[in-house]
């Protein structure tokens, strides 16, 4: 990503130099480029121009109010799933007819909490959760717009634990069932069945795998028409991948006509739910090396950041680059070091053996591809106050969320009166 490059031997996001952003927040923080969060979208939605498409950005790869309103203001809409996530797009400036409800288990009062906004579509994932929509909204006298998201049981080659698509996934309606859910629909009050939606994984990397769903997908239309059902919008959901460390990837050029292929004639408008391709590489999270350990058989750069800010590398063994924020000289040989956070746990390792410049305690480090599933994921394990955001935009840069103080921590807490 050439947004975050050196220049003059210190690390840039865009015109701001990664030291004097240290300087001035501290460590560790997570970094956004605004020039690359546009320069996704304007891939990604360019490649739909002049189509029947609508891109909601899935909010859940990184829901910081500023980041949702650089998408709102190219026009985005946004995937939610949870009022939560519903709440902050609207704060952030998305209208409520852009906005998709997804999630396996949405509540009553989140039902209630979108029909009140007037969101563009529910996307409903079993028949419980139909009813009680069906209830929620006929009891609020208004008529939801909804999509079955059907399983498709397709493989789609990703990490098991980001895979959506396959039967034995607790995701969506069997697509065996489907007619009969989208008939149990039809005779319901409050509960207009309008889409179909999909969505069989993240970071994949091969279009097979959606074009296969997208297919059952587009059989499934010309059945339920059959059956009667007015159905005009499919919903795709999200999941192109980003390149982490060297896969080979579509373009968005090459996943637009892909759906196009498929899509084109159906007659329907496509929503699309986009997350991780959108802002994955528009972020870097910035640490500070803590030691330097010179263990028997391995040295050890232990940073000040850890699982906790980033928890990818310990739940997916994801890979992110690791680069010296100040450039080491062309002529530097590198070490293998195992570099890890210090939390109290073996899990705490961001990467085995990775072949790094010499390092000393003080040296900052930044790890490629942070924007999306962050901060998001972050946590306060070991009483580790959330790491602060902070966007560029040229030379210029905002926190954008900051370091909460250790003191509001503690106070938010309350003892109970036996104590
Ligand atoms: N739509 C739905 C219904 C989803 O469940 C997801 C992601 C998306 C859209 C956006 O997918 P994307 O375009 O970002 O691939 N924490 C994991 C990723 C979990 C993805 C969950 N669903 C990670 O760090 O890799």
């Amino acid at each position: 990503m050439t947004v975050f490059a050196y220049r003059n031997g210190i690390l840039h996001a865009e015109d701001a130099a990664l030291t004097a952003i240290a300087d001035a927040v501290g460590t560790p923080f997570y970094c956004y480029s605004t020039a690359a969060l546009r320069a996704n979208w304007a891939a990604f939605a360019g490649a739909f121009a002049g189509q029947d498409v609508g891109v909601c950005y899935a909010v859940k790869a990184n829901s910081n109010l500023a980041v949702i309103r650089t998408f709102a203001e190219q026009g985005a809409g946004a995937d939610v799933v949870s009022e939560g996530e519903m709440r902050r797009a609207l704060a952030a400036g998305v209208p409520p007819e852009r906005i998709v409800f997804s999630g396996v288990g949405k509540t009553r009062d989140e039902m209630r909490a979108a029909l009140s906004a007037g969101i563009f579509q529910l996307n409903v994932e079993s028949i419980p959760e139909l009813e009680a929509l069906s209830e929620v909204a006929s009891g609020m006298g208004v008529t939801a717009d909804i999509a079955f998201r059907v399983n498709p049981d397709v493989d789609a080659k990703t990490h098991a634990k980001i895979a959506t698509g396959k039967k034995e996934n607790k995701f969506g309606i069997d697509y065996d069932h489907a007619r009969d859910v989208y008939a149990r629909a039809a005779a319901l009050p409050g509960v207009r069945p309008v889409a179909i939606a999909v969505h069989i994984g993240s970071q994949l990397t091969d279009l097979a795998p959606f074009r296969a769903a997208f297919l059952r997908v587009a059989d499934l239309l010309h059945v339920l028409r059959t059956d009667g059902h007015d159905i005009r919008r499919l919903d795709l959901g999200g999941g192109l991948g980003i390149r982490y460390k060297d896969e080979a990837l579509p373009s968005p050029a090459d996943y637009a006509a892909m759906v196009t292929s498929i899509t084109g004639n159906l007659g329907c408008h496509v929503t699309l739910e986009p997350g991780r391709t959108l802002v994955g590489n528009a972020g870097v999270l910035v640490a500070r090396t803590i030691y330097v350990k010179q263990g028997l058989h391995r040295q050890f750069l232990i940073v000040d950041a850890a699982m906790n800010d980033l928890i990818r590398p310990a739940l997916y063994d994801s890979y992110h680059g690791i680069r010296p924020v100040v450039e080491a000289a062309s002529d530097a040989t590198t070490v293998p070091m195992d570099v890890v956070g210090p939390v109290c746990e073996s899990g705490d390792t961001f990467a085995l053996q990775r072949p790094l410049p010499p390092m000393a305690a003080g040296d900052l480090v930044a790890f490629d591809s942070a924007g999306a599933y962050g901060a998001v994921m972050s946590s306060g394990y070991n009483t580790r106050p959330l790491i602060p955001e902070v966007m560029v935009n040229g030379a210029d840069f905002a926190v954008i969320r900051p370091r909460p103080r250790i003191e509001d921590i503690l106070a938010a807490e309350r003892m109970p009166g036996w104590l």
